[in-house]
């Protein structure tokens, strides 16, 4: 995933949604990160660690999705039956292999991929053995994933039944057009049917994913997925533009010439419209790219990747943080991830650990793409740099351009501070 400065929104990935990615990552050899990632428990506590009561999330990555849509980045596959009936052990063997994590857990993100792809039989085992195996709390909050074609009445009892609370759907748009051009297995009337579904279920929140941007899509058409998605009234929504992945179908038609990027100024339209329709309903824009009609229905999980908390990522390509500075992530490809862990090892690719400054700089990205922004004297007494000292006339200059509001020690982006985030991060100073 990479941070576009001039796009404002960036899309989520796997265990690191909206997290800026530090491009300087050392790869160090699977044996080292092993090591390291067993020094969970023993990495050093610098004055950066969360408190020890800051629960930590756990996300599980289920690489499986009935097509492979053009656009698409994340690590998946197609997989036979087998092969999913078989991800259901790995996760269990991963998630015993990781029993030394001790922090304890209060959210669960079943994302992917297409985790609703999987039934509520292979999925009420695995959920079990997360349990068992980790320290998740009994009150712990489940998120999961689910594109709208695996919507039907039964299976939003069955996914309640299982404890989810917080159902994410993959909807994209409701224009039938649209969906043929993303390669969606869904058309309008089936996105409709699966939110309206889902909100009869139950759920403590459902939520829609939107993407704009598209190539050709003019804004009244957007309007349109906004006004429709407004009217069906989930809790959430997010709406994330368009990043075009080289190595992806979409990748490929670009560089032949065959598909065009919105252009800049176009995306900033749409970020704006977007922000000021959904703030017109009454809709918190709580981060770039995500709103919730009320702050308790704000996803939980994601706020722990922008407030740098701890988590722990399982299943292909799924990535951790131990709160404090180190980082890994495991092996990408489904058969490199079941290799290792069939060998009764973590399946860890690789592992960095920031120094104090990259720390810093994450932190101040992060964020500053949330309204909740910086607390500045926490801030300081986590990253040791004292933002508002080294950062006076800036500070004051942004907040003249309407661009961060600064009060009561906090540093907040305004709306219009939102949608440069990325770049507003690169202009402070932190030594
Ligand atoms: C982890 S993905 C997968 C969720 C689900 N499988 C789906 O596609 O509906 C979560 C969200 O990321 C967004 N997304 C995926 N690829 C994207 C891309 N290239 N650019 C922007 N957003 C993207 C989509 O809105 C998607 O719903
Ligand atoms: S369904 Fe979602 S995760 Fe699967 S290929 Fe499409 S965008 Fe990627």
């Amino acid at each position: 995933m990479r941070v576009v400065s001039s796009a404002p929104v960036v899309e989520p990935a796997p265990g690191v949604e909206s997290t800026p990615e530090v491009e300087s990552a050392p790869a160090v050899e699977s044996a080292t990160v092993v090591e390291s990632a067993t020094v969970v428990e023993s990495a050093p506590v610098v004055e950066s660690a969360p408190e020890p009561t800051e629960s930590a999330g756990l996300y599980v990555h289920v690489p499986f999705c009935s097509a492979v849509c053009p656009y698409c980045d994340f690590a998946v596959q197609i997989g036979s039956a087998s092969e999913r009936t078989a991800f259901g052990a790995l996760l269990r063997a991963e998630a015993a292999l990781w029993s030394a994590w001790d922090r304890p857990i209060d959210t669960v993100y079943v994302g992917g991929g297409t985790p609703s792809r999987l039934d509520p039989g292979q999925l009420e085992p695995m959920l079990a053995a997360l349990r068992s195996e980790l320290p998740v709390r009994s009150d712990a909050e489940l998120f999961l994933e689910a594109n709208p074609e695996d919507v039907t009445p039964g299976r939003v009892d069955e996914w309640r039944a299982l404890g989810v609370s917080f159902l994410s759907l993959g909807v994209q748009s409701f224009h039938d057009a649209e969906l043929r051009a993303l390669g969606r297995r869904h058309d309008g009337r089936e996105a409709r049917s699966a939110v309206e579904t889902s909100l009869k279920g139950g759920f403590d929140t459902v939520s829609v994913d939107l993407m704009f941007g598209l190539p050709g899509q003019d804004l009244a058409a957007w309007s349109g997925n906004l006004d429709t998605v407004l009217a069906l009234g989930p809790e959430h929504i997010s709406c994330y533009q368009l990043t075009i992945h080289e190595d992806t179908a979409f990748g490929r038609r670009r560089a032949r010439g065959r598909l065009t990027e919105m252009p800049e100024s176009a995306q900033a339209d749409f970020f704006a419209s977007t922000h000021a329709r959904l703030a017109d309903a009454g809709w918190e824009a709580y981060e770039v790219s995500n709103f919730a009609r009320a702050p308790r229905h704000r996803s939980q999980h994601n706020l722990k990747y922008w407030r740098h908390l701890p988590y722990l990522g399982l299943g292909p390509s799924a990535h951790s943080f131990d709160g404090a500075r180190h980082r890994w992530w495991n092996h990408r490809a489904l058969h490199d991830y079941a290799r290792r862990i069939t060998r009764g090892e973590r399946a860890v690719e690789a592992d960095e650990a920031l120094d104090g400054e990259a720390l810093a700089l994450e932190a101040l990205m992060l964020g500053l793409r949330t309204v909740e922004g910086i607390d500045l004297p926490g801030y300081r007494l986590r990253y040791g740099v004292d933002l508002h000292g080294l950062n006076r006339p800036l500070i004051a200059t942004l907040a003249e351009e309407g661009l961060v509001q600064c009060e009561a020690g906090a540093l907040r982006p305004t709306r219009r501070g939102l949608a440069v985030a990325d770049g507003l991060a690169a202009r402070f100073r932190l030594a």
